[in-house]
C-alpha cells in the first residue's frame, strides 16, 4: 500500500527579482530582505556580548543555540559554496537573508562574498537584535521581518523597568507563531516550498488551543531578566530542535552532552508507533503486519522544517524463536543509510525535472513529502515471509528513528569528518509476538 504523499507546489514568491529588466545577469534582490543597497547600518546593531552584560542567562543560552550557529554551521557554508558556484555569485544574498538578516541588509553580503571576510555582527547569525529590533512582519516567510535599528528593544514584558542601555517596548508579535514564520517558512526563488512549520501550524489543532511555537521551543521559567530586576516569567533561549552543532568547539563537551539529552527529550514521544499483528500464523505462511505511526505533535508535521535534509523512518525487525532475523527493513547498511524492502520513510525528497532525487533545493522542481500531519496517524502494511523462520514465536520490533542528516549527504558535501558525530534517535518503539502454528 502506498502512503498518501503530499506534493508541495510552487507558490508565488513576492520579490523585486528582475524589476522589469530581468536579464539573466541581474542580481537577485528583494527590497525588504535582499536590498540592492544597504537599508541598515551594520554599526547600529549591538553585539550579543553587550546584551550579555545585563541579560546573562539569555546570552548564555543563545550562545549555545542553533541561532548563534546559523553562520558558523559548516553544513550551511558547504551548501552556500555550491550555490555561489552554480549562480556565479548572482544569488548570494538568497541563502543569507535569514541566517544573517543584519549582514544581508547591512551590505556585508555582496556577490562573491567570503565567510572569512565578514564582520563579527554578521557572523553572529540570528543574533539578539535580529529578533528584538523587529518592528513588524511584512510576510510570513523568506526573512519577512521589518527591522527598526533605532527603535526600542521589543519583547513581551508589558511594563519593563527602565534601562540605561535601551528603550523597551511591549510587542504582541514576539509572543506568537507568526514571529517565527518570518524565517522558518522558506520558498526557493522558483517558488518551491522548502520549509513550512508555520503554514503547518496554521492548519493545526494548536491554533484553536492557542499553542504557539514559543510554548514548546522557548519554555517558560521564573527568574529575573536582569540582575536585581523583578521576578518575571521568562523564556528559554536555547531553541532545542532536532540538531546538534556538528562543528567541534562551538560548544563545550559538557554543553554538548547536555544538549544531546535535551534533543532526545524533545524527540522522544514526538511520534508513536504501534504494531498490529495477528496472534498466530501457520508456519511458512506470510504474516500481514500493520505498522501504525502517529504524529503526537499538535502544532506541526513530524518531521518538520528542513525535512529534505532530515531522516525519519521506521525500522522493523522480525526474529524467530532462536533470535535469528527473518525480516528487516530500515536497518542501516554498510554506508550507514537505512535500507530494506518497503522502507517506511517519513521525511521528504527533492526531485528534479527528470524525476531524479537531488540534494540541492535550487535544482529541484518538486518537493515530495511523506511527513505526518499534526496528531494524524498513518498505517503502513508489510508482508513478511516466514519460510526461513525456525521455531516460534516470532518477535516483531518496530521503531521510529530520526537523524539530523544522512551520512551520504554529508559525504557528498565533502563533510565526511562530521558523519561520525551523527546520532540515530529512537522516537518510539513497539513490540509484538506472533505464534507459529504447525502446518
Ligand atoms: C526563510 C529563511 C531561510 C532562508 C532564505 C534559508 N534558510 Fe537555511 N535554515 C533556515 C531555518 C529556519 C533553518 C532551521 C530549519 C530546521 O532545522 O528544520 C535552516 C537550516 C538550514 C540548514 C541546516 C542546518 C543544520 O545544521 O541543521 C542548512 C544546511 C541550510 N539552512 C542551508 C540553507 C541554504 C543553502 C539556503 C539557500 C538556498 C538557505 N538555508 C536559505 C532558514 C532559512
Ligand atoms: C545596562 C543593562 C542592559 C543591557 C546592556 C541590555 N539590557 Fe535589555 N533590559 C534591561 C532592563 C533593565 C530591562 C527591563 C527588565 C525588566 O523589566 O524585568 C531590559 C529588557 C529587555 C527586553 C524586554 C523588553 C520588553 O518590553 O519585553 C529585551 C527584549 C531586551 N532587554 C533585550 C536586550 C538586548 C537584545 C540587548 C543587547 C542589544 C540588551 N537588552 C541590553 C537592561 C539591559
Ligand atoms: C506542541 C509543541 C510544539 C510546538 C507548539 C511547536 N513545535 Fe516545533 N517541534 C516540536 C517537537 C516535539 C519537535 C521534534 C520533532 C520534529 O522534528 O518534528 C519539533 C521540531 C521543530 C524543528 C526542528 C525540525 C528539524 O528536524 O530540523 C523546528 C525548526 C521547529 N520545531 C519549529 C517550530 C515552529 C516554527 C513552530 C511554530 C510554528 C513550532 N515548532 C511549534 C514541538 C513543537
Ligand atoms: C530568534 C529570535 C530571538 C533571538 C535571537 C533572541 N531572542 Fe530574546 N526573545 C525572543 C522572543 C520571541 C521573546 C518572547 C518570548 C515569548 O514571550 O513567548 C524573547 C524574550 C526576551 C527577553 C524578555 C524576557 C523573557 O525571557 O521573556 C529578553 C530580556 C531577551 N529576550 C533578551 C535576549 C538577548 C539578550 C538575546 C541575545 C543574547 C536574545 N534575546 C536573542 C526572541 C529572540
Ligand atoms: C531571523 C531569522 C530567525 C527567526 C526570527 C527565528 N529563527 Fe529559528 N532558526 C533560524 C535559522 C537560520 C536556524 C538554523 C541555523 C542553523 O542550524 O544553521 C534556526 C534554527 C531554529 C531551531 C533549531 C532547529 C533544529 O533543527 O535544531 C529552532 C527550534 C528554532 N529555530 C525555533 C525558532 C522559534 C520558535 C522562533 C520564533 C520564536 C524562531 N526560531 C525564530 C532563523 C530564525
Amino acid at each position: 500500500m502506498k502512503p498518501l504523499r503530499l506534493i508541495l507546489t510552487l507558490m508565488p514568491f513576492v520579490c523585486g527579482c528582475g524589476d522589469g529588466s530581468s536579464g539573466a545577469d541581474d542580481l537577485l534582490y528583494d527590497e525588504l530582505s535582499m536590498p540592492r543597497v544597504p537599508t541598515v547600518a551594520l554599526d547600529s546593531f549591538a553585539s550579543a556580548e553587550d546584551c550579555g552584560l545585563c541579560h546573562q542567562t539569555h546570552y548564555a543560552e543563545w550562545a549555545t543555540s542553533a541561532h548563534a550557529y546559523a553562520m558558523k554551521d559548516p553544513v550551511f557554508r558547504a551548501f552556500v559554496a555550491v550555490r555561489q558556484e552554480n549562480y556565479a555569485g548572482k544569488q548570494d544574498k538568497f541563502c543569507l537573508q535569514c541566517h544573517s538578516p543584519i549582514g544581508t541588509r547591512g551590505g556585508d553580503i555582496e556577490a562573491g562574498f567570503e565567510f572569512a571576510d565578514l564582520q563579527p555582527i554578521t557572523l553572529e547569525g540570528v543574533t539578539c537584535e535580529s529578533c528584538h529590533k523587529v518592528a513588524s512582519l511584512a510576510r510570513p516567510y523568506n526573512s519577512g521581518h521589518v527591522l527598526d535599528p533605532d527603535g526600542p528593544m521589543r519583547g513581551t514584558i508589558a511594563a519593563p523597568i527602565p534601562s540605561s542601555f535601551h528603550e523597551s517596548q511591549f510587542s504582541l508579535l514576539h509572543g506568537g507563531s507568526a514571529f517565527c514564520a518570518g524565517c522558518h517558512d522558506l520558498r526557493e526563488v522558483s517558488g518551491l516550498v522548502l520549509e513550512r512549520p508555520y503554514a503547518e501550524w496554521q492548519q493545526s489543532p494548536a491554533v484553536a488551543a492557542g499553542v504557539q511555537c514559543q510554548d514548546c521551543h522557548m519554555p517558560r521559567y521564573e527568574g529575573q531578566a536582569v540582575a536585581g530586576g523583578p521576578t518575571r516569567t521568562l523564556h528559554r533561549h536555547t531553541w532545542i530542535g532536532a540538531g546538534i552543532p556538528l562543528l567541534e568547539g562551538f560548544i563545550t563537551p559538557d554543553e554538548e552532552a547536555a544538549l544531546r539529552v535535551e534533543v532526545k527529550r524533545l524527540l522522544a514521544g514526538a511520534a508513536r508507533v504501534d504494531i498490529a499483528a495477528p496472534a498466530s500464523v501457520r508456519a511458512g505462511d506470510v504474516v500481514d503486519l500493520g505498522i501504525i505511526v502517529k504524529n503526537n505533535i499538535s502544532a506541526h508535521n513530524f518531521p518538520t522544517g528542513s525535512t529534505f535534509n532530515r531522516q525519519a523512518w521506521v525500522e522493523v525487525v522480525v526474529r524467530d524463536g532462536d533470535g535469528r532475523v527473518v525480516f528487516a527493513t530500515g536497518t542501516l547498511d554498510t554506508s550507514g543509510e537505512p535500507r530494506g524492502p518497503g522502507l517506511l520513510q517519513l521525511g521528504s525528497v527533492l526531485v528534479d525535472a527528470r524525476g531524479q532525487r537531488v540534494l540541492f533545493p535550487w535544482r529541484a522542481t518538486e518537493h515530495v513529502s511523506n511527513a505526518l500531519e499534526p496528531l494524524r496517524e498513518r498505517a503502513f502494511r508489510l508482508r513478511v515471509a516466514t519460510a526461513s523462520a525456525g521455531r516460534g514465536p516470532l518477535s516483531v520490533e518496530a521503531r521510529v528513528l530520526f537523524r539530523a542528516f544522512s551520512p551520504d549527504a554529508l559525504r557528498a558535501l565533502g563533510l565526511d569528518e562530521y558523519a561520525a558525530r551523527l546520532e540515530v534517535h529512537e522516537v518510539s518503539r513497539d513490540l509484538a509476538s506472533v505464534e507459529l502454528r504447525p502446518r
